[in-house]
């Protein structure tokens, strides 16, 4: 990783280090932070120079405009620590040229690639211990940009903090995963928000995903808002389907958010021979394939999810299984993945980034 501008980010390190109190064998998703975090503050118009400090609360105005209007955007990224204690990441260009497409669409201002890369590699160096490798288990990296900005009118903020914490992180489902084709709610709509990563798209799934979660589903399978015919993505993940020998996946749209590990499966997919077809999946030809025995796979492709296999799916108050295969397609291309993330494979694509 090029180092342009380490000066420009000021250290101050924690007075103690709270890494003894971790179970490193037993790390849920997200739940425990390393020892510092980064803040850059947006003010006159400018970024400022990152700074790392301390993990800790931060002292905001009642009136920001985050709390209100809720102007704010992330991204989700891992480490890896491969056995030599090397680090790297996966992509991370593509997360910063995402953040600044939400950015965009959010009225935030767009953030430096410099400052970016470079807080990144900063505070991974800062917190290397804190990287996991135990298998399974990654360093989760949080970037997120928010209007730290004040007052009531509705309208986007003149002051911004983006920030970067790091969980060290084990599987984000912890047992199988259960889907519920939705068609009364949605998660986005034509000319809405949907392609962005803005903490809104989040909360809006939370109440349907409840209560997909009081019938026994773990994620929502999301439809397109006009006529609910269409798969588009599942909760925090994009989704693929294999009819016979064909993984399918849908087209991004401004409705579905452009994952980095979608687009990484359908090259390594079609590297490995299998054939793909990025188009419109419905739902009738899902259901239908259930039934005639030809739907052999449905999986979910995100950062925190990795690759995660998908066992059944509920529609219309009928539950369909999908077969255990012993040579999945998700198995296969979890392994390639994981293998680069991990630095465990050559990296044909050039995707992992060694800080
Ligand atoms: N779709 C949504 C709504 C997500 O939140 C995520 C997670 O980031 C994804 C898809 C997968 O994207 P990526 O593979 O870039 O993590
Ligand atoms: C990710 O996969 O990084 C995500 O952003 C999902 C998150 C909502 C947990």
């Amino acid at each position: 990783m090029e180092s342009t501008t380490k000066n420009l980010i000021t250290i101050e390190k924690a007075k103690t280090s709270k890494i003894s109190q971790v179970d490193f064998n037993n790390l849920a998703f997200g739940s425990v932070f390393s020892d510092h975090m980064l803040v850059c503050d947006y003010k006159n118009g400018a970024w400022e120079n990152p700074k790392i400090v301390p993990y800790g609360p931060l002292s905001l105005e009642p009136s920001a405009k985050i709390f209100h209007y809720g102007q704010s955007i992330f991204e989700g990224m891992k480490a890896y620590k491969d056995e030599n204690n090397d680090v790297f990441l996966f992509r991370p260009t593509d997360n910063h040229s995402r953040l600044n497409i939400s950015a965009s669409r959010m009225s935030i201002p767009e953030f430096p690639k410099e400052f970016f890369m470079e807080g990144l590699k900063t505070l991974l160096e800062l917190d290397k211990d804190w990287i996991p490798q135990t298998p399974g288990s990654a360093m989760y990296i949080r970037p997120f940009i928010f209007a730290s900005g004040k007052g009531f009118h509705a309208s986007p903020a003149d002051e911004y903090k983006f920030m970067i914490c790091l969980a060290p992180s084990g599987p984000y489902f912890s047992g199988e995963v259960k889907v519920l084709i939705e068609e009364t709610y949605s998660r986005s709509a034509n000319g809405g928000v949907g392609y962005a990563k803005a903490g809104g798209n989040y909360a809006g799934q939370f109440y349907p995903t409840q209560l997909a979660k009081a019938k026994g589903y773990q994620q929502v399978v999301w439809t397109d808002d006009n006529t609910h015919e269409n798969i588009e993505e599942a909760g925090a993940m994009n989704i693929f389907v294999r009819i016979g020998d064909t993984l399918i996946t849908g087209p991004t749209s401004d409705r579905i958010l452009d994952g980095i590990t979608r687009k990484s499966v359908l090259e390594i997919a079609a590297a490995e021979g299998i054939k793909t077809e990025v188009r419109t999946i419905t739902v009738s030809e899902v259901v239908e394939a259930s039934k005639n025995g030809s739907l052999k796979e449905m999986f979910g492709a995100g950062t925190a999810a990795v690759i995660s296999p998908i066992a059944g799916f509920g529609y219309r108050d009928t539950d369909y299984d999908l077969p255990q295969l012993e040579n999945s397609y998700a198995s296969m291309l979890k392994k390639r993945i994981t293998d680069i993330q991990y630095n465990l494979s050559e990296d044909p694509f050039g995707w992992r980034v060694k800080i």
